[in-house]
């Protein structure tokens, strides 16, 4: 997988449902406009129109496993080719509320299915696109679901569920160390916002690798 795409930033915010990621998300955007950058949201399952019409079959929950799994993958793919890269391409920093790391968590620790095969439809979907930097907010599924006034289908697996899909995204921030950042999404909204902002910022002051401002 690769993270090297133009003059872009590439953030990718993942968690449980209740995490408050959308929150997030709309705070960032709103203080890098304030700086005069250009931001570009976006979500998954989403993205483009076809996208969001796989995100409105997914939602409605009649899907096997496998089946699930590959409809994210179909909306993945769009969403990296269609939105974020010709984004990216522009120069701009694109939020995208979820990405691959879902997949493993949800369909991989959660579901049950295959890692080694969610990882390599990950690459296959977004053609090997990686996030700069993953923020992972990181709650217990009693709080999180506790925030949720209407629970979607995943939610509705229930806390167990949600501790397994907790574990897999942690253990995948584990694993990838220098791209994912975990943080505790059970502080206050403001001071989350505020350590998120402090690691973007400083990604947006120097990038280590080419050594230029972006
Ligand atoms: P959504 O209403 O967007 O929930 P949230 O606001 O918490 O993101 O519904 C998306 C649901 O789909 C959410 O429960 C997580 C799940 N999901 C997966 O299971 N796998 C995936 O690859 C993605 C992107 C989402």
């Amino acid at each position: 997988m690769t993270n090297e795409h133009g003059n872009g930033l590439f953030v990718t915010v993942e968690g449980i449902d209740g995490a408050g990621k959308s929150t997030q998300i709309a705070m960032l955007k709103a203080a890098l406009e304030y700086q005069g950058r250009r931001v570009c949201v976006t979500r998954e399952p989403g993205g483009d129109d076809l996208g969001e019409t796989v995100r409105n079959l997914l939602l409605s929950g009649a899907a096997i496993d496998r089946a699930e799994l590959l409809l994210f993958m179909a909306a993945r793919a769009q969403n990296t080719e269609r939105v974020i890269r010709p984004a990216l391409a522009e120069g701009a920093i694109v939020l995208c509320d979820r990405y691959i790391d879902s997949s493993t968590a949800y369909q991989g620790a959660g579901r049950g299915l295959d890692i080694a095969t969610i990882e390599m439809l990950n690459v296959f979907a977004t053609n090997a696109l990686l996030p700069d930097i993953t923020f992972l907010l990181d709650i217990s599924p009693r709080i999180g679901l506790g925030r949720q006034q209407v629970h979607s289908a995943m939610e509705r697996e229930g806390t167990a569920f949600l501790a397994r899909v907790r574990q897999g995204f942690l253990a995948i921030a584990e694993n990838s160390a220098g791209r994912i950042v975990v943080l505790d999404a059970a502080i206050p909204v403001n001071d989350l916002h505020a350590e998120i902002l402090q690691f973007v910022s400083k990604r947006l002051q120097v990038d280590p690798e080419s050594n230029a401002t972006v």
